[in-house]
Order: structure tokens, then C-alpha cells, then sequence
């Protein structure tokens, strides 16, 4: 009999039914602020309301009621935003309607705040139909992202030409409700079918979004949807784009709809995948969001680093092998002169998740991680459970795994891979075999 209280230790999820994106993270009043999008009634996406969840350090949750649900207005509350702004939590969000479907959906970007950061008011749409330009659909129009440069409130939106691919918008305000477009800013379609999600931090010059079936590069993003950044900057003043080119978040099987706080480089994203079944809905919720992790550009590079309270166990020196029996928390690998690193997670007999260096490449391998997870994907590494990443290959090399209940967070000299694991609950040994220079582990508490 499944236990129905099993949950991840540090990671957010719904407590009960489903989630998907992280919403509008922002810290309010000394309080890291997330909020969710999430379906309490059952352990599929349904009709969308906006979860809410506190913490001090970003590591402890507390749940605070539903922040949006739908209503006469809503018939769902989609993606999108938050930002102090005068003294309030303002949240834009997408208003969903159904319609009667197909040609007939709108979505329209809608507007709530709160004083007290528990309680919102709606205040109904501010950008709708009539501040599209004319070729764009209103029926995929969604996941505003707002900032504020020099004391003007500035909005991305992704939109979609009529018969065409997804594209990204750009509005002004100066009070909040009044939106006036400013210009489509990559001006050209995007690879996949629509854009989801857009982020700007504009201090970083970092671009983030995401992208529905784009066509996979090689073995590069062979998630049917893929989370993206580019490095450059939006020049507001001439409405005009100059990124550089497109380059994956996080190379595991699960990670999408990142977004970060408005003023801290911290991103959240959500720790799942469309299109793919959930074997944690048998314990009644289907969906988590990734640890937080601070970002950093180095060497023209994201960097990104799991932001987590944790306390230090023991650090030793390794060489060989090692093994010992962490179930939950975080172990830090440092090494000089890399050569060979061979580790197994969550092992019980023959089930375990692997994670090697092989032919001068990361390889994630959760074939035999317990439950079965199937998704749309049909190329070969999918299939085997299969991800890569890029190994950096330097003087010294540096591994986070973050290990909770349902997920393993990988982070290998600032690349990060991020997927869910379905092993048996008391599955538990960890096992490494490393031959470098100057090995040293050290394991965290969480
Ligand atoms: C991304 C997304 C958003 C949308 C939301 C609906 O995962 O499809 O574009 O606002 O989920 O739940």
C-alpha cells in the first residue's frame, strides 16, 4: 500500500493534486514569495489556480491559501508575474477563457494586488485584444513577465502570429494599468510551435523561455519542450533585441517554465515535463518546482548554483571507491584532474540512477531508477533514459547532487541536470568511483 503522506523533504509541491509552472517569485516583506500553478482537485492539470507558498531561507515551505482562483471572469488563472511595486505584491497573470474552445479562447493579461501579501483583489485585464497588434492570435497570448527600468513598469508577453510560430511582445506602463505595445523583440518565429514563459534579468542580460515541440539538435533538448536562455540586453528605448544564440537551462528530463525572483538572480523552475505520466499520483499529487539556484554569468556562460539551508555533515578525501547511505540531502564533489567518475544513486539491488563521466561527457541514465516514466519523446537516448550534458573538462571539477524524495538535481560545474527518479522508497545506497587528483566529498544535511 503506497503511502499516501510520501513527498519531497525541501522541494514545493501542491501538498495535494497537481502543479506546473513556477508563478511570480518575488520577496516581499523579508519573505521569499512562490506562487504555482496548480489544480488541488485532482492530479491532472484543470483549471488553473495560483498556489502559494513562503519560506525565510529557501529551503523550508510554508503553504498560504490559494493566492487566485478561477471565477466569473477566469476560467483559469495562467502564468505569469509579481512585483512590488508602491508598497503592494502586484500580480499579473493570464486570464484564461474558454470559450467553447479552438478559435474562440482568449487569452488576455489580467491584473490583481495584494497589501498584506496573502489576500488578493483582481482588477480585471489590462492588456487585451485591442492592444495586440493585428496579426497577432489573442487565443495564445500569455505568461506576462513584468520589471521596471529608470521608474517605467516594463511587460514581455509571449504571443503568436495567426498561422504563425511563438514570438515575444513588449509593453510600457507608467501606472500599472495602462500597457501600450512597444515592439516584438526577437522579430522573427521561434523553431518550436509557441513560446511559453518569457524572463528578463536585465542586470544579468539574460534572457530566459521557453519553447513548445521545437525540432532537437543533435542530442541536444530532447524534451519535447525546452526551457532556453540567450545573453545580451533589450534596448528599451528603441524597442529593439540584441541576444546571442539560444543555449538549454538544464539538460535532464525534467525542468521547464523557469522563472526568477525580481530582485535577486534566483530561478525556480518546475521539476516535471508535459506529455509524460507521473508515477507519484498514487500518493495523491502529481508535480514539484526544482531547488532554487542562484545564477551567475561566467565565461559567457550561465552558472547556476542550488541555493539550499543545509549543514555539513563530515568531509573526507576519497579515491576509489566510496559508498555510503543517503537517501535525502546534498553531497559536494570536489576533484583536480578528472579522469574517471562512476556514481550510483538511490540503489537497492539492481535499481539505481547513474550518473558517469563517459567518452568526455556527462551521462544521466535512469533506466533502472524504479517506476517507468513515458513521455511523447521517440529518439534513442529518451528512450533508454538517457541525458548528457557537457563536461567542462578543467583543472578542477565540481559536482552538487541534491537528492529528495521523486527528483535528483545534478550540478557539474555550473550546468545543471535536473530529472524526476521513481525508486523503491527505502532505496538508499550511494555509490562513487572517481580516480583524480585531490578528491574530497563532503556531504549536507538538508
Ligand atoms: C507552461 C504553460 C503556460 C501556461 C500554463 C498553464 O507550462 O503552458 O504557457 O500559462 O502552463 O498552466
Amino acid at each position: 500500500m503506497a503511502d499516501l503522506n510520501l513527498r519531497p523533504k525541501f522541494h514545493i509541491t501542491g501538498e495535494k493534486g497537481w502543479i506546473n509552472d513556477p508563478n511570480g517569485l518575488v520577496i516581499f516583506n523579508g519573505e521569499y514569495h512562490v506562487f504555482f500553478q496548480y489544480y488541488s482537485q485532482n492530479i491532472y492539470w484543470g483549471p488553473m489556480h495560483w498556489g502559494h507558498a513562503v519560506s525565510r531561507d529557501l529551503t523550508e515551505w510554508k503553504h498560504l491559501p490559494v493566492a487566485l482562483a478561477p471565477d466569473e471572469q477566469d476560467d483559469g488563472c495562467f502564468s505569469g508575474t509579481a512585483i512590488v511595486w508602491q508598497g503592494k505584491i502586484w500580480l499579473m497573470y493570464t486570464s484564461f477563457k474558454e470559450n467553447g474552445g479552438g478559435e474562440n479562447i482568449r487569452q488576455l493579461q489580467a491584473l490583481a494586488s495584494s497589501e498584506d501579501g496573502v489576500h488578493f483583489v483582481k482588477h480585471g485585464i489590462v492588456i487585451g485584444e485591442k492592444d495586440l497588434p493585428a496579426e497577432y492570435s489573442p487565443c495564445d497570448f500569455r505568461d506576462p513577465m513584468i520589471f521596471e527600468e529608470n521608474g517605467v513598469l516594463y511587460c514581455l508577453v509571449a504571443a503568436r502570429k495567426v498561422d504563425g510560430r511563438g514570438r515575444m511582445l513588449l509593453y510600457s506602463s507608467e501606472d500599472m494599468f495602462k500597457w501600450n505595445f512597444v515592439c516584438d523583440v526577437f522579430g522573427r518565429d521561434s523553431g518550436g510551435i509557441m513560446i511559453e514563459c518569457p524572463d528578463y534579468l536585465k542586470d544579468l542580460g539574460l534572457i530566459t523561455y521557453c519553447e513548445q515541440f521545437q525540432p532537437a539538435q543533435g542530442s541536444k533538448h530532447l524534451n519535447i519542450h525546452s526551457t532556453f536562455y540567450r545573453l545580451g540586453k533589450l534596448d528599451l528605448e528603441k524597442g529593439k533585441a540584441d541576444f546571442g544564440e539560444s543555449e538549454i537551462i538544464d539538460y535532464g528530463f525534467d525542468f521547464y517554465a523557469a522563472q526568477s525572483f525580481a530582485d535577486e538572480p534566483v530561478m525556480i523552475g518546475w521539476l516535471n515535463m508535459w506529455d509524460r505520466n507521473t508515477p507519484s499520483d498514487k500518493y495523491g499529487f502529481a508535480g514539484m518546482l526544482t531547488v532554487p539556484r542562484r545564477l551567475e554569468i561566467k565565461n559567457g556562460e550561465l552558472w547556476q548554483t542550488p541555493v539550499i539551508n543545509m549543514r555539513k555533515v563530515y568531509e573526507k578525501k576519497v579515491g576509489g571507491k566510496f559508498s555510503e547511505k543517503i537517501k535525502t540531502g546534498a553531497v559536494k564533489i570536489t576533484a583536480e584532474a578528472l579522469r574517471e567518475f562512476n556514481l550510483l544513486l538511490r540503489k537497492k539491488g539492481d535499481m539505481y540512477t547513474g550518473f558517469c563521466l563517459k567518452d568526455g561527457e556527462w551521462v544521466f541514465d535512469r533506466s533502472r531508477s524504479g517506476e517507468a516514466i513515458k513521455g511523447k519523446e521517440t529518439d534513442a537516448d529518451s528512450l533508454a533514459g538517457i541525458r548528457r550534458m557537457p563536461f567542462a573538462n578543467g583543472n578542477e571539477t565540481q559536482i552538487i547532487v541534491v537528492m529528495d524524495e521523486f527528483s535528483v538535481e545534478i550540478f557539474a560545474d555550473g550546468k545543471s541536470l535536473s530529472s524526476t527518479v521513481y525508486p523503491d522508497c527505502d532505496a538508499d545506497g550511494f555509490e562513487l568511483e572517481v580516480k583524480a587528483e585531490n578528491c574530497k566529498l563532503q556531504l549536507f544535511e538538508i
